[in-house]
């Protein structure tokens, strides 16, 4: 039985690490699992893509659907045409997506279309923000679920309030922690480390690429200048992503002293600078959820999020998108008084063998 494991951006590649591996490993025991790559190349920079695949050893795709960089609805109509051809010339018996983005959504919709099953890893999550494009695609992917692996125990109350049964939902804890705990024996500092004269506990992260924070020059600059600021002449490492670096360069030389613009990092660099970092200030969803790992500081700059157990049980802390109230947050940090934060539950490493497991027993029903 073949099921279609679906990754498109930086995202989703952690997340699908853990999950192929399980297939493997229950395949080499004889497990009745087959599976198909599918890469709809949303990112398509090795930056983005290969150095991910190439450092969490997940195997070529079998399928590259190529639709490269658009709007939301033409990359979402690009990825639909092709993937909706995929399954008409070789049909699979799922269609597995993993987290929010826009090839999340657009594969779901074309294989729940054709009537293929379609299970949605880290289903249930909300930030209940309509601007943002990924709180989209995950009301409209879990619309149409069959089967939801969730993270956390307020994903699945989401989900219970809009009417799915109980049976649907599997919490079997989140398969990004999965890679995580995997690799943390693994990470390394970047070639950058000794050159920028980076020292543990005193340095910042920084990563920045929601639409709201950094497609208006205006509020870009503020929220650096802030930051230049809050962060009080220590070192603020920032991993451009590639929509930022389009607003920086118009800008021009931006940002305090401190801040030190680099290329996006793969994996095993970035989570060492995050690591070993005073603090990460961000806009990132998933980053919240390393942090909490690590037990490391974050600030997050957003007015909502849709993991809540990275605040009420982690490290994060919502400082939202006003600039000015990054100062007392970073003064309550320099003063040592931030939270050390727990581990939310089932966040242990065994995600993607729960997964897996689940998916045996569920294929099995439906096939019989
Ligand atoms: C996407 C996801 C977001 C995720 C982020 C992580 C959606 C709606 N958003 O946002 O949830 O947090 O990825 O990176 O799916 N680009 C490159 N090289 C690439 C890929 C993109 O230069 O390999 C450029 C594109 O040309 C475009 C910009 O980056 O100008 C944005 O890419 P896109 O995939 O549209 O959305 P992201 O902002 O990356």
């Amino acid at each position: 039985m073949i099921l279609d494991i679906i990754a498109g951006a930086r995202p989703n590649f952690m997340k699908i690490a853990p999950i192929i591996r399980a297939l493997q490993a229950r395949e080499a025991q004889g497990g009745p699992l087959r599976y198909r790559l599918v890469h709809t190349g949303q990112h398509y920079d090795a930056r983005m893509s290969g150095d991910f695949f190439a450092q969490l050893g997940i195997p070529e795709p079998d399928v590259n659907l190529e639709v490269g960089s658009g709007t939301q609805a033409e990359q979402t109509a690009a990825i639909m045409v092709r993937y909706e051809k995929l399954l008409l010339d070789r049909r699979s018996a799922l269609c597995l997506v993993v987290g929010d983005v826009t090839s999340t959504m657009a594969c779901a919709i074309a294989a729940q279309k054709l009537c293929v099953p379609v299970a949605h890893v880290e289903g249930g999550i909300r930030s209940g923000d309509w601007t943002m494009p990924e709180e989209i695609n995950r009301m409209v992917t879990d619309s149409i679920t069959n089967w939801f692996f969730t993270t956390s125990e307020a994903a699945n109350e989401n989900l219970r309030r809009t009417g799915v049964p109980d049976e649907r939902i599997f919490f079997v804890g989140n398969t990004m922690i999965d890679t995580l705990l995997a690799n943390l024996g693994r990470l390394r500092p970047p070639a950058f480390w000794a050159e920028l004269g980076l020292q543990a506990g005193e340095y910042f992260v920084l990563t920045l690429h929601r639409p709201a924070n950094v497609d208006s020059q205006a509020a870009f600059a503020r929220m650096l200048a802030a930051i230049g600021e809050g962060t009080r002449g220590m070192p603020v490492v920032f991993p451009v992503h590639p929509r930022t670096a389009k607003t920086l360069r118009e800008l021009g030389g931006v940002g305090g002293p401190g801040l030190r613009s680099v290329d996006p990092q793969p994996y095993l660099e970035f989570n060492w600078l995050v690591k070993h970092a005073r603090a990460v200030i961000t806009d990132s969803g998933g980053i919240t959820e390393e942090t909490t790992v690590m037990q490391v500081p974050c600030l997050t700059l957003r007015d909502t999020t849709e993991r809540p157990e990275t605040v009420t049980t982690g490290t994060n802390e919502l400082i939202g998108t006003d600039p000015s109230r990054l100062a007392p947050a970073l003064d309550r940090l320099f003063a040592g008084q931030w939270k050390r934060g727990g581990i939310p539950p089932l966040w242990d490493g065994r995600t993607g063998e729960r997964i897996v497991a689940a998916l045996e027993r569920l294929l099995a029903e439906a096939w019989s």
